[in-house]
This record gives structure tokens, sequence and C-alpha cells, in this order.
């Protein structure tokens, strides 16, 4: 762990950027099981908001296992360093001004209080949204066969099968996707924004 380091403060301050750009930092972070939606709502409310143009930015699992997480596998330790991760480079991209939607199982209470606390030590918002789906519904969506490979016990440590998902207790906003459409998660978050003034 590195001693000698001292932070440097920018010469403009959250308010001034977010007056400037006309635009809240705030972070959307989509949680749920692997199938339940969360991509696929992550890339229309994305879309929908540029659309908007407001600057919008998504950080989904898959894809960031690709690079910045890479050395990371799905034991407890590497799931708490992914989300501890992303909670860091969200808190930063909030920062920046940007509505950024995070599309992680981010399957631990805890972990995703820690996020929380990153951002609301820094005077950002975070918006914490359950992509809610059954388990035996997400099952038979199974769009990447992983289900069946973890039944047949080809995948380790896998989330809902042989490893815990911890579902949100109160959430911003919670979302059922076996009794509603894309769109209509899509309006169901933007309203929420629209309410609490992040738009
Ligand atoms: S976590 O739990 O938040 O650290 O996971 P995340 O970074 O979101 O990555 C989840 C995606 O990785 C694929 N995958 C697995 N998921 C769960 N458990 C195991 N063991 C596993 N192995 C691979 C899977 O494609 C997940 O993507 P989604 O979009 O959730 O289906």
């Amino acid at each position: 762990m590195a001693t000698d380091i001292t932070f440097h403060s920018g010469s403009v301050s959250l308010t001034e950027r977010e007056d400037i750009l006309k635009q809240k930092g705030v972070t959307i972070w989509l949680t749920g099981l692997s199938a339940s939606g969360k991509s696929t709502i992550a890339c229309a409310l994305e879309q929908h908001l540029l659309h908007m143009r407001k600057f919008s930015y998504r950080l989904d699992g898959d894809n960031i296992r690709f690079g910045l997480n890479r050395d990371l596998g799905f034991d407890e330790k590497s799931r708490n360093e992914n989300i501890r991760r992303i909670g860091e480079v969200s808190r930063l991209f909030a920062d920046a001004a940007c509505i950024t939607i995070t599309a992680f199982i981010s399957p631990y209470r805890a972990d995703r209080a820690i996020a929380r606390e990153i951002h609301e030590k820094a005077g950002l918002a975070f918006v914490e949204v359950f992509v809610d789906a059954p388990l035996n519904v997400v099952e038979r969506r199974d769009p990447k066969g992983l289900y069946k490979k973890a039944r047949a016990g080809e995948i380790k440590e896998f989330t809902g099968i042989t490893a815990p998902y911890e579902p949100p207790e109160i959430p911003d906003i919670h979302i059922k996707t076996d009794e509603c459409n894309v769109e209509e998660a899509v309006v169901m978050i933007v309203e929420y924004l629209n309410q609490q003034g992040y738009l």
C-alpha cells in the first residue's frame, strides 16, 4: 500500500462542473442474477439517455472482465474486488458528471453497500436497481448456456446455483423483468431519475 501520497483537488468543483455541463453525475447500479436482463436494460437506458443528449456511459460485467478486471475470477474474494474496483471507477465517471450505468451481478449486499458509500462520501448519487427475475425464469432463458453448464458441474461457483445472490432489501427501483419489457424498464428508471432531479 502506498503511504507518502497526497490528494490533489482540481480547480473545478463538482457543482461547477455539473452547472457548466448542465448534467448531474449519478451512478445507476443494476444488480441481479445472470440473464435477469441487466445488460439489455443498461444498453437500452444508455441509448435513451444519449438520445436525450445526456452524457451517459455503461460499464458491463462481462466487458470489464476482458480488460480492467481480467485478473479476477468468480470466487468470493475476486467478486469483492471486482465490485470494489467498479465502485471506484463508476464514482470517477459520476464525478465527471456522467450518468453512469453499471451492470454487474454484484451478488453481495456488503459490496453494493461499499459502492454506495464510495459515491455518497464524494457527494454523488447512487441508485440501486434490482433487476429481478426468479431463478427458474433465468434458467429457462439461459442465453449463454451457462446455467446448463453450471448444473452439469462444468462451471464452479455459479451465481444462483453454487454461489449466493443476496437480493437488495430496499432497492431504489425494483424491476421484475418477467412482468415488464425493456422499454417499460427504461421508463421506470428515467421517471425515477426525473423525480429525483437527476435529469
Ligand atoms: S460479479 O458477481 O458481479 O463479480 O459478476 P460480473 O462481473 O457481473 O460477471 C458476470 C458475468 O460473467 C459470466 N460468468 C459468471 N457469472 C456468474 N457466476 C459465474 N461463475 C460466472 N462465470 C462466468 C456471465 O456471463 C455473467 O454475465 P451476465 O450478464 O450476468 O449473464
